[in-house]
């Protein structure tokens, strides 16, 4: 019985107690890499280190918008192996829809662009998609939306459809946030949301691209955070209050279904 098996349990108490009813989620790739989709970071199997073969000048350049101007190939080379339909939710994924199924989930803050948390069935209206969705796409330059099945087509052969509107011609790209693009609005018009959390749960981010980042540093002082990650990031663990769950988080999760005495459950609506 480790000290992060009994703060699990003081956390899974708390929630069964209904001190912990507005509980604030925050994700990254790390919860989907065991649905098959590679995370950015992680050494050997992240996206970054898989990049050379498209000969960049550096990994996260295929997510800049400046670079994707002038070079779009490399983005859609990517877009064919990350689009949404080639994969299913995982554990983690039913876990945060059964948090809202039970109405304790008062927000969803995540980075992915993979739709898996829709795909495990967390309300649309409980989550914040940070960095964007493959679900619509739009010309980087008029802004005109493109249509979806036209986009499934060229991310199938690789190809950057370009903008149907007459005269315009401009690149298409998902309406996923590239560095140096701003934030969609619903990302700024609730960044007060983790002040109102009364839990905090951390999963599978390397908290390293703000300002997401800063979303856990948003909880009051005195509000457990807990961290599912293979590894400790960010300043998750300065805080007396935070947990620290290190490894893979489906089985962090498990454990604390277990604890809550929802695994069953879980297990259920995960395999729907
Ligand atoms: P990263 O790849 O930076 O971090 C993933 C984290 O999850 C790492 O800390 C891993 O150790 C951990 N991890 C991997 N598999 C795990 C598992 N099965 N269980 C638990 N932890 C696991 O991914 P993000 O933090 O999501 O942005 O990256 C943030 C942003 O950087 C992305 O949204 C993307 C990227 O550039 C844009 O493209 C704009």
């Amino acid at each position: 019985d480790t000290l992060s098996d009994r703060s699990l349990r003081a956390v899974a108490q708390l929630i069964k107690d209904g001190a912990a009813k507005q509980i604030v989620v925050m994700t990254g790739a790390g919860i989907s890499t065991a649905a098959g989709i590679p995370d950015f970071r992680s050494p050997k199997t992240g996206l970054y280190h898989n990049l050379a073969r498209l000969n960049l000048p550096h990994p996260e350049a295929v997510f800049e918008i400046d670079f994707f101007r002038d070079n779009p190939e490399p983005f859609y080379l990517l877009a064919k192996e990350l689009y949404p339909g080639n994969f299913s939710p995982t554990i983690s994924h039913a876990f945060i829809a059964l948090l809202a199924k039970k109405g304790l989930l008062r927000m969803l803050f995540t980075q992915n662009i993979d739709c898996l948390e829709r795909a495990a069935g967390v309300p649309a209206d409980r989550i914040i998609e940070a960095h964007g969705s493959f679900a619509t796409q739009r010309c980087i330059d008029c802004k005109t939306p493109f249509p979806d099945d036209q986009m499934r087509e060229h991310v199938k052969r690789g190809e950057a459809p370009r903008c149907a509107r007459d005269g315009c011609g401009g690149l298409v790209k998902p309406d996923i946030v590239f560095f140096g693009e701003q934030l969609p609005e619903a990302f700024h018009s609730n960044i007060s949301v983790p002040c109102a959390a009364d839990l905090v749960l951390v999963m599978g981010t390397s908290l390293l691209v703000h300002p997401f980042a800063g979303l856990p540093r948003r909880a009051r002082e005195g509000v457990p955070r807990v961290l599912f990650n293979l590894e400790r990031v960010g300043d998750m663990g300065t805080r007396a209050d935070d947990v620290l769950v290190l490894g893979d988080c489906d089985s962090g999760i498990r454990k604390l279904a277990d604890e809550l005495g929802w695994r069953d459950e879980l297990e259920a609506l995960w395999r729907g």
